[in-house]
């Protein structure tokens, strides 16, 4: 099920950064702004269990810190391995200075559930 959480004014965000809000979604959401464009992911490697946050955003890629692990801001997909599967991807809007993301499904509440290494 969709939920629709306000971001508030990312103005601020200039192109290249990110900014984490760890208490939306299961495993926080990773928000990044390339090009102008907001782009949101769950803030969680499908690889294992690190924030993707505390990574590097190289383009639309954003690398996990901990194997090194790229993934798509556009649509959540992977480069390959050491992944081998994209995070979920979710629609940022922006507008009068509010920014709001609709958390798609996919966003389990039991990150280890999956397979993932628990690394936190
Ligand atoms: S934890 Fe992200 S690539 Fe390994």
């Amino acid at each position: 099920m969709a939920e629709s959480f306000e971001l508030g004014d990312l103005s601020d965000l200039s192109d290249g950064e990110m900014r984490c809000f760890e208490n939306i979604g299961a495993d926080g959401l990773v928000v990044c702004r390339v090009e102008g464009e907001l782009f949101a992911l769950t803030d969680n490697c499908s690889h294992a269990d690190t924030p993707l946050s505390e990574g590097r955003l190289r383009g639309h890629g954003l690398i996990c810190p901990l194997h090194g692990a790229s993934f798509d801001v556009r649509d959540g997909t992977h480069s390959g391995p050491p992944a081998w599967e994209g995070v979920p991807c979710h629609a940022v809007t922006e507008a009068d200075g509010v920014a709001v993301v609709v958390m798609s499904g996919g966003d389990d509440d039991s990150p280890s559930s999956d397979g993932r290494l628990q690394t936190r």
